[in-house]
């Protein structure tokens, strides 16, 4: 049986892959893409998650478009990491088919958890605004919720953003410090994320012939080299996957729960996640965060997904040779 997984995004190079590999799961059933402000402004993260459903055949997906900035500080947007529009790659045009439904993503949260109560995951791979306001409007989200699965904060290691603090939890602290507080996340933080990746050799052995693989490419080293050095990685970080990837395998991640919380100060703790690791708190766990991660299976899994990608477009396109 397939589990329904909705994905809350910001595409995004590594956001792309993660929606690939969800895809084209036959256990998971990608049930729509609510999509937010972060790496582009939302109304260019909308049109890329459409792009990605088109350059698949998959506008049976539903698209619903949410925030256009955080709860309450400044839209920030990181279109200088994932390339102009928020997203690298070579995309059809947008066609009907891929419209936007007409209900704000946070509210299609809330009707997708109730539609499927008790068994949705919710992997929310981008800033958390939409999450948070799903959960002003249905406080009972978390108990409709299967899982809620987010890629955010930098548990035990440096930010991306900040010394302190992550890219989706310092674009909107405010969003993040709730859904921590309020929705029991299993959390995927920077420091196990910063090495998923798939490796150079393999990224460059990808046939490039056709739109889909060139795309690929394009999301698969979507890091300057000044990036790579900086994190001493050899290719780009594909963050979103990771959680995807944990969502099929659970040998993938190594998890403990601790008593959690995020910063929102304007200054260094804004977005900073903070675990008690030694209980000083005294507080009960209110989450998960991942500890290690077994990067061959990651690798294997986001691999073999992209093949049988390549495979299907390969054999249409013979089966085709006009089209
Ligand atoms: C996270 O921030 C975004 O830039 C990526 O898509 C990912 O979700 C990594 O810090
Ligand atoms: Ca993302």
């Amino acid at each position: 049986m397939s589990r329904p997984v909705l994905l809350d995004t910001d595409p995004g190079c590594d956001d792309a892959v993660a929606i690939l590999v969800a895809l084209e799961r036959a256990d998971l059933e990608v049930v729509g893409l609510t999509t937010v402000h972060g790496n582009a402004p939302v109304s260019e993260t909308t049109e890329n998650a459409r792009s990605i459903l088109e350059l698949v055949d998959r506008t049976d997906v539903p698209v619903a478009k949410g925030a256009d900035r955080p709860l309450n500080v400044p839209l920030r947007t990181s279109e200088h990491i994932h390339g102009e529009g928020g997203i690298r790659g070579e995309f059809p045009a947008l066609t009907a088919a891929s419209r936007p439904v007409d209900a704000h993503a946070a509210r299609y949260i809330v009707e997708r958890a109730r539609a499927h109560e008790g068994e949705l995951t919710l992997a929310a791979i981008g800033p958390l605004t939409n999450v948070a306001l799903a959960l002003a409007m249905e406080p009972e989200l978390p108990d409709l919720l299967d899982e809620l699965v987010v890629m955010g904060g930098a548990a035990f290691g440096p930010g991306n953003v900040t010394p302190l603090a992550e890219a989706n939890f310092h674009t909107d602290p405010h969003a993040a410090r709730r859904v921590v507080r309020d929705c029991s996340p299993a959390l995927v933080g920077l420091d196990v994320t910063a090495n998923a990746a798939v490796p150079p050799a393999e990224i460059e052995s990808l046939p490039r012939d056709d739109p889909l693989g060139r795309s690929v490419h394009e999301w698969l080293t979507y890091y300057d080299d000044a990036q790579l050095e900086q994190y001493g990685i050899e290719s780009a970080a594909i963050h979103d996957a990771l959680v995807i990837a944990a969502l099929v395998d659970d040998g993938v991640l190594e998890t403990e729960r601790y008593p959690m919380a995020v910063g929102t100060d304007s200054d260094i703790a804004r977005g900073a996640l903070v675990c008690d690791a030694n209980g000083v708190t005294g507080d009960p766990p209110n989450g998960s965060v991942a500890l290690e991660a077994d990067y061959e299976r990651f690798r294997e899994i986001v691999s073999a997904s992209i093949e049988r990608y390549l495979e299907r477009f390969e054999a249409e396109a013979s089966e085709d040779p006009v089209a």
